[in-house]
């Protein structure tokens, strides 16, 4: 579904990837991990078009989609939660979620049914301000609105960070259910073991190139993957 090939990218002038290959499938689960500065966040910016191209090529769904704006992206079927700042604070928890389906000249009523069912708890507070609301509820409200046009593909940048560890298990939990719902995901995590068990495969991003390509388990049970990259 969607095929990164050699990409070069990066801002302005400075190229921070090289070469990077990708692949998610339809309805796959698939994990990005590597140290920080790796190029991780770059590699989901530069499917999202947000960053500078250099060379290669993004294809989804069979469609070259690199010289798009994020825009005609989310047009396409992708939508992003990006690693910061992926809410609008002093907007309420509703009109977060209606920004997600800006592109839209109204509102579905039924995706907006539909987030509150997988969320509830942005319903019990749908009128309070976004930038009240705890971490994990924040993450949620992002969540939430990049699922207000069903994306086909759905990336998300470190949706762990910051929670606590009972919070962590429960987004990761949440996070198999839109995919076992048909989301294809690509999502890049600090918490690399957790990710990895459970996702379908997994990549590991060092100084902007590709290192390790190959399953979650496989990547956990390889010794040189543990050692550099795993904390053992
Ligand atoms: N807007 C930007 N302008 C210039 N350089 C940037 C920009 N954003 C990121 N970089 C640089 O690109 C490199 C890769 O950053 P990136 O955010 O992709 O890493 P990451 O793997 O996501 O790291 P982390 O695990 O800390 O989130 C870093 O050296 C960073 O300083
Ligand atoms: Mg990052």
């Amino acid at each position: 579904m969607l095929t990164v090939r050699d990409l070069d990218a990066g801002y302005g002038d400075l190229q921070i990837l090289t070469d990077v290959d990708l692949d998610v499938g339809e309805g796959e689960y698939v994990t990005i991990v590597g140290p920080n500065g790796a190029g991780k966040s770059t590699v989901m910016k530069s499917v999202f078009g947000l960053t500078t191209y250099m060379g290669g090529s993004i294809t989804f769904q069979d469609e070259e989609i690199h010289p798009l704006d994020p825009e005609d992206i989310i047009h396409k079927g992708i939508s992003y939660v990006p690693q910061n700042e992926n809410i609008f604070g002093t907007l309420t928890v509703e009109e977060n979620l209606e920004m997600g389906a800006y592109i839209l000249d109204s509102v579905p009523e039924d995706r907006l049914e539909a987030v509150y069912e997988r969320f509830p708890v942005l319903r019990e507070r749908k009128d309070q301000k976004a930038g009240t609301m705890s971490g994990g509820q924040r993450q949620m409200v992002a969540m939430g609105r990049a699922l207000m046009l069903d994306p086909d593909l759905l990336l998300l940048d470190e949706p762990s960070a910051g929670l606590a560890p009972d919070l962590v298990q429960d987004m990761f939990d949440r996070i198999d259910r839109i995919n076992d719902d048909g989301t294809a995901i690509l999502m890049v995590e600090q918490n690399a073991k957790t990710a990895l068990r459970r996702c379908d495969r997994g990549y590991v991003l060092a100084q902007g190139e590709n290192s390790y390509t190959d399953t979650g388990d496989r990547l956990l049970a390889d010794d040189e993957v543990r050692q550099q990259f795993l904390g053992g």
